[in-house]
């Protein structure tokens, strides 16, 4: 049985303070949840939250790193950095990252095999833009990012990877994918999964969903029998929006 895993991506949002704030309230309210718990604050907030978390339920998330150890590489962050701070999940392929910040396949795929092979978890995050789901695209697109993102990547090293199926015009727009359509999307980026890595690697791996999940339709996407989990943005924001997603039954 795959285990629900719910994930808060802070973004680039919250002071030191704010995020201490957040982490110690969701420890608290989170202690006795039934599910995977991760959080994603922004870099400089690492070392705040760590201490925090650190022996709780929840585990600590990076957002992105850079696709190389060390270096000159002005306004990047090593995964070896990451580490140091306790990092335990890199959050890699995000469509912000994709799309605002030109990310494409291959540097992606570098990124998730640096993180692999340096003991991190991954969520690799995939999903279609508007148009190409219009286009009829969506399975396509998600697809060769699935392919791309994971090629090379072991299969031992997969049951260190969760996939996190979020369509761009999902994401911050209030507009979620209606269960039945992620399902059919999760289903879908499965079965690639299968072709790759085998039927029990396919039935293993997690696929959050990720796109305006709020505490109002977090039960009806998790009750899909493809969707594991949830990615959340601003829901994630706060305590009183993440813990009934994170807590859904
Ligand atoms: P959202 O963001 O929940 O604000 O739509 C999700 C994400 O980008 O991970």
């Amino acid at each position: 049985m795959r285990n629900y895993y719910i994930a808060g991506n802070w973004k680039m949002h919250k002071t030191r303070a704010e995020a201490a704030d957040l982490a110690a309230a969701l420890v608290a309210r989170l202690k006795d949840g039934k599910h995977k718990y991760l959080v994603a604050p922004g870099f400089t907030l690492l070392e705040t939250v760590a201490p925090i978390i650190k022996g709780s339920n929840i585990l600590l998330g990076a957002q992105n790193c850079a696709p190389e150890e060390q270096g000159a590489h002005t306004g990047e962050t090593s995964v070896l950095q990451l580490k140091d701070l306790g990092v335990q999940v890199v959050i890699l392929g995000h469509s912000e990252r994709r799309h605002v910040y030109k990310e494409d396949d291959a540097l992606i795929n570098k990124k998730v095999k640096l993180a692999l092979r340096q003991g991190l978890d991954v969520i690799l995050c995939i999903g279609e833009l508007l148009e190409e789901r219009e286009e009829g695209r969506a399975e396509q697109v998600c697809e060769t990012q699935t392919v791309k993102g994971l090629e090379g990547v072991q299969a031992d090293d997969l049951s260190r990877v969760t996939l996190a199926y979020e369509p761009v015009w999902a994401i911050g727009t209030g507009k979620t994918a209606t269960p039945e359509d992620a399902d059919a999307i999760h289903a879908y980026v499965r079965g690639v999964i299968r072709k790759l890595y085998g039927e029990s690697a396919a039935q293993r791996i997690i696929i959050q969903y990720g796109g305006s999940v709020k505490a109002d339709n977090a039960a009806q996407l998790m009750a899909k029998e493809n969707i594991d989990g949830a990615l959340v943005g601003g829901a994630a924001l706060k305590a009183d929006s993440f813990v009934p997603i994170a807590k859904f039954s």
